[in-house]
């Protein structure tokens, strides 16, 4: 399949098939294409919750607006948007740490870091990372055949306390379904380039 081919193909399903289940294998790969992904000065500030449990799908589905993917996927990924650990002196230190930089170089980017991390809006910025995590997710999945539907409609102070998150270091960003979709894909609706494109030449 191609990357055209897996972009065009998939769609947000609405209804998964109860009984089809992702294996192992899958799952993982699915992880690594959020794991690969790149974030902005390399932050990799999102963590996954992966959720298989049915019971604690039900539970899930009554705090996202009681949609049906919740209960009938086969994995729910949930998208941790990490605060702390992009404010963590230690963490920074490691993920600048880790590019072989001399000493002074990484002491100047660390800097620069500092400077643009003042600037943001911490929770906007790190979740923001994640969505780019779960197109990478949902992109990959559709080339290996699995279907998806990412999921903003969630109430969020009522699902990060389900979750136990300490929200002033780690909150939900988005979560997304996996599974076999039951539902025939949909007619793709979207605008045509020339409503979307400058070409400034
Ligand atoms: C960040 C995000 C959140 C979304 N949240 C939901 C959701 O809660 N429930 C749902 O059914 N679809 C959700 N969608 C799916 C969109 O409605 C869908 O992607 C859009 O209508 C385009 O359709 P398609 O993905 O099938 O091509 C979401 C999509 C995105 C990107």
């Amino acid at each position: 399949m191609s990357c055209f081919e897996a972009i065009n193909g998939r769609y947000a399903c609405k209804l998964f098939d109860p009984k089809w289940r992702l294996s192992k294998e899958q799952v993982e790969n699915i992880l690594e294409y959020g794991r690969l992904s790149p974030s902005s000065f390399g932050m990799e500030p999102w963590r996954f919750v992966v959720v298989e449990d049915q019971k604690h799908k039900e539970a899930l589905r009554q705090l996202c607006w009681n949609q049906p993917q919740i209960t009938t996927c086969s994995h729910l990924v949930i998208l941790l948007a990490d605060k702390a650990a992009v404010q963590d002196p230690e963490y920074i230190e490691a993920m600048f740490g880790r590019r072989g930089l001399n000493q002074e170089a990484t002491a100047a980017y660390i800097e620069r870091y500092k400077e643009f991390l003042a600037k943001q809006d911490i929770s906007c910025w790190v979740q923001k990372q994640c969505y780019i995590a779960a197109a990478n997710m949902m992109t990959g999945a559709s080339e290996d055949g699995i279907d998806s539907c990412p999921i903003e409609g969630f109430e969020k102070e009522k699902l990060e306390r389900y979750l136990g998150l300490d929200t002033s270091k780690q909150e939900v960003a988005l979560l997304i379904a996996f599974g076999k979709c039951a539902k025939k894909a949909p007619k793709k609706r979207r605008l045509p380039l020339q409503k979307l494109v400058v070409r400034w030449f």
